[in-house]
This record gives C-alpha cells, structure tokens and sequence, in this order.
C-alpha cells in the first residue's frame, strides 16, 4: 500500500506549490488553472492527466474527484483598508469556488495562499464568515503570514499562509532559518548557494524555436534551465546606470545626470528599484517583472571594483527560477513574458514544502 497522499492544486499556475508537496510525498490528482503556457509547464512537469486547463467555474462537480489536501491561492481583487464584509461582493466568486471544491472533495486539510495584505481582503472577511457559519463551518482556520527565507528559500517573501483542517486545529509550521539564527535555527539562504556558479554572460537573447502539443494545441517549449538562461539588450543608459550601482544598492546610487525625472522628483519610498542583489543575503522578492530593473533589486550580484569582472545586467529567468527555488531540471513553456509571469506568481517550493512537511504530521 502506497503512504503516499492525494492532493488538489487549485489556480496551479505553474506549479511551484506542488513542486513542494510532491517533495514531501504527495501526489495531485487534479490541477486547475486557466492560462495556457503555466498549466502547459505544469503539465511537463506532472503530466497532462490530472491537468485541468480551464477556468475553475466551469469544473462540473461531477469531476472533482476526493483528496486529503487541498492547496491553492484563489487571486486577491478585493482589497478594502475599510474592512468591506459584503460576502456577495461579485469580485468573491473565486473564493467561493475554491470553497466549492473544499465541500464536493472534503479533504483532511486546505492551505490557501496569498498575498501579505491578505487579511485586509473582502475575500477574508468571506473566508472567516463561512468558517464561522457557512460552507466549511467544520473547519478551523489558522492564518498568518509566513516570511520564505525562515524556511530555507533565498528569498525574503512574505505571505499570507491559511491552514484549515476538519481534524482539529493545525498552527503554522515553525521557522526553520532566521537572518540571526539561535539555537536550532539555521541561518538563511542566500542568492549565492542558489545562482553561483552560473554563466554570467547569457550566449543567446532569444528562445529556443520549439513548440510541444498540449491540451491539442501548439505551444512554444519544453524550455530546459539553459534554455531560459537569455541576456536581454540594454540600452548604453541603462547599462552605465547598472554599472554605478553596488550590491544592496539601488537608484540612490545614481549621479543626477542618470536619473529618470520620476526618480529626480521622488526622493524617498521604492528603495529597492534599480538595486543590485547581495550574494551573500537572500533576494528580496521576485515578482513577474524581474527581467526589468527598474521594477525591483534584480541586478545580478556580482560587482567589483574592476569594471571588467562586474555582470552588468538583470538576472536571468533560469536564475529568477532558481530563487524561486524551483529545480534546476524544471521544464517551462511559454514566451518570455508568460514564463516570466509563472515564475513570478509562484510559491517557492521550500516554502511549500516546509507546510506539506509539518502537515504530514497531522494527516490520518
Ligand atoms: C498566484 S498564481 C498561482 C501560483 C501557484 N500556486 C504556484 O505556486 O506556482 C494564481 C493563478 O490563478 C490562475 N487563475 C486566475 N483565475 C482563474 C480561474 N478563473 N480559473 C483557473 N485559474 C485561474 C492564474 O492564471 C494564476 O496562474
């Protein structure tokens, strides 16, 4: 008999949560998701059976097969600082989707995440009023936001973590890393234990010219690791711009000559745009545009007195991938920019494993 346990994973993406709990002896037996290229990298990564490319309200019932664990982050619109509790807000219907699947699949156990400012959301009043007395009113919920580098990811990311268990009430799992670490903690990760050794200097600045049949149709990859490891073309600004720059630096770094004219005008806030990684410390987070500097710190580390031996440019999509702590074999599909959005929008996979590691206890 397998030990194994059944899992969904809901608005899978590309399937950086499932990266995690597969680690830690799970196994999908369904996946939802409705952009095309994310569930086509799931699906070379999976397999297209349990693959569900479409949107999750038009998944009959009758195909939401049982599980143990739920996993998933229904996308967060509905942000109100006034604490809207209008639970019929339209913008909540993915909410009540995913809850949708919580009572046909009835699993042990759902994780949901999301977004640091989550408890700020509608959709969490929504969430919390339906625990309380609606759909899954035998669940109990714990929610609390979670920091990915004190679970051993080389990234300082923030997010909203929420267990609900139908077997008693599960707390979050404990940190395993800290930026000062104590007794059992170890300390964080960095970017160096996860992109050094890398080339640094891209050979190519296009994709291969490959395309795989998914879901019956045509899509551009599988992409390996190598194959999204592309330079970009920065412009000669651009590049004396990255070149003034040091690790942990950013756009305050600049001379007055090479600062753009919102820069000149905005004198404090956004300090990690234009910032250059450290190699020695975690990354901040990447979000779905790190291929562009000035959204972020997303300049390769290394950076020397002599020009020569800087790498003056923006990480690359295998080396925003591997902060995102997916493996390095992982399989992408997709154009530049809709494998920049998947890797982006993930759940880093120590992240990941970390909960499905802690949950495990707690499973029949
Ligand atoms: C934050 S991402 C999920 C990331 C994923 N958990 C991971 O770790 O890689 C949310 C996903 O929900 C998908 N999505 C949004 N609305 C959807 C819908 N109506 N049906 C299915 N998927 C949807 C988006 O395309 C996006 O990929």
């Amino acid at each position: 008999m397998s030990d194994r346990l059944s899992m969904i994973d809901l608005f899978a993406g590309c399937g950086g949560m499932t990266v995690g709990f597969k680690r830690e002896g799970f196994d999908p037996v369904m996946s939802v998701e409705w952009d095309r290229a994310a569930a086509a990298t799931y699906a070379a990564n999976f397999g297209e059976g349990h693959t569900h490319w479409g949107d999750i309200e038009k998944v009959p019932d009758s195909e939401i097969p049982p599980a143990q664990v739920i996993i998933g982050g229904p996308p967060c619109q509905g942000f109100s600082n006034l604490g809207s509790k209008d639970v019929d807000d339209p913008r909540n219907t993915l909410w009540k989707q995913y809850l949708r699947f919580v009572v046909k699949a009835r699993p042990e156990v759902f994780v949901i995440e999301n977004v640091e400012r989550f408890s700020r959301a509608s959709e969490f009043q929504l969430l919390l009023a339906e625990a309380d007395h609606g759909m899954i009113k035998d669940y109990k919920l714990t929610p609390g936001v979670l920091l990915a580098a004190d679970y051993g990811v080389a990234q300082r990311r923030p997010r909203t973590i929420v267990i609900g268990s139908r077997i008693g009430e599960i707390p979050l799992p404990k940190p395993t890393h800290a930026k000062v670490p104590t007794g059992e903690l170890k300390p964080w990760e960095t970017v160096r234990s996860r992109i050094a050794g890398i080339d640094p200097h891209p050979t190519t600045t296009e994709l291969p010219d490959s395309t795989t049949e998914y879901f019956g149709e045509r899509i551009r990859g599988e992409f390996k690791g190598t194959d999204i490891h592309f330079g970009r073309q920065p412009t000669a600004m651009s590049l004396e711009r990255y070149d003034h720059i040091p690790p942990g630096g950013g756009r305050f770094n600049l001379p007055d000559h090479l600062l753009s004219r919102c820069w000149r005008e905005k004198k404090t806030g956004t300090t990690d745009v234009m910032g250059r990684m450290r190699w020695d410390a975690p990354s901040l987070t990447i979000r779905t545009e790190f291929f562009k500097p000035e959204k972020g710190q997303y300049l390769h580390p290394q950076w020397e007195e002599d020009p020569e031996r800087r790498v003056n440019r923006v990480i690359t999509h295998y080396e925003a991938s591997l902060l995102q702590d997916f493996p390095k074999e992982y399989l992408w599909c997709g154009s530049k920019t809709e494998i920049a959005k998947q890797i982006g929008n993930a759940v880093p996979s120590g992240l990941a494993a970390a909960i499905a590691r802690h949950l495990k206890g707690y499973l029949n």
